[in-house]
């Protein structure tokens, strides 16, 4: 069964554009997939935090010598582990947060992003463990930083693509809507959906 993973990020609700376009995305792809299942989190409403130095020393103890408070600590990363083990599709909905993601998008990664798990540096060299993944990333922003000069200053869309690489998901799709007039983003936001829908009729054809 496919496993889409939808993850929002943006601070906002019903006026979200990050959150309007991924929940397109989620209508087409479960047309796609009839029988597939979408696992979705609000990462402002789930509560991450930040990583500690409790946690580090947990993530990188062996499991068996973890003591109670320890196994407790690492009980809700986990659960985050196994839902993005269980994805096909990573579906992240990440406006930008001056110059790049969202905190809680960033607490997300560091609680994934683990030795062993996601990456490895046996023989040296840094290897990503995850197999068979994609990612789209839906990214919204109030300037155009599609092209230069702006896309100097997008720490988004190189961010996502370097550290997804490092953990093995090297297929990424990146769809953008800008803007600050409701105007433009009703006519960004209009492409972007429109670059989704091509990207379902490609994939059905
Ligand atoms: C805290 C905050 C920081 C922002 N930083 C930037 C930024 O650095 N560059 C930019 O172009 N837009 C920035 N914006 C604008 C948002 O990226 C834009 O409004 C986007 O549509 C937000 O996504 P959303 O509609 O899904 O909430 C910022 C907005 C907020 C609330």
């Amino acid at each position: 069964m496919a496993t889409l993973l939808h993850l929002d990020s943006s601070g906002q609700h019903e006026n979200s554009v990050s959150r309007k376009l991924t929940a397109h995305y989620v209508d087409l792809w479960r047309k796609s997939n009839p029988e597939g299942r979408v696992i979705y989190r609000d990462l402002v409403k789930s509560d991450i935090g930040f990583l500690t130095n409790e946690h580090i020393v947990a993530f990188n103890s062996p499991r068996e010598s973890l003591n109670a408070s320890q196994q407790k600590l690492i009980e809700f990363p986990d659960v985050l582990m196994q839902e993005l083990q269980d994805a096909d599709v990573i579906l992240f909905g990440a406006p930008m947060y001056n110059f790049s993601v969202p905190a809680v998008l960033k607490a997300w990664i560091d609680m994934i992003v683990r030795a062993g798990l996601t990456y490895s540096f046996a023989g040296g060299t840094p290897q990503g463990l995850l197999k068979n993944k994609r990612a789209v990333v839906v990214t919204t922003s109030g300037g155009d930083y599609s092209q230069a000069p702006m896309q100097q200053y997008d720490f988004v869309e190189p961010w996502f693509r370097t550290i997804l690489g490092f953990i093995g998901i090297t297929d990424v799709t990146v769809f953008r809507s800008f803007g600050t007039n409701p105007e433009v983003i009703a006519t960004s936001s209009k492409l972007a959906e429109q670059a989704i829908e091509r990207e379902f009729a490609i994939l059905a054809s």
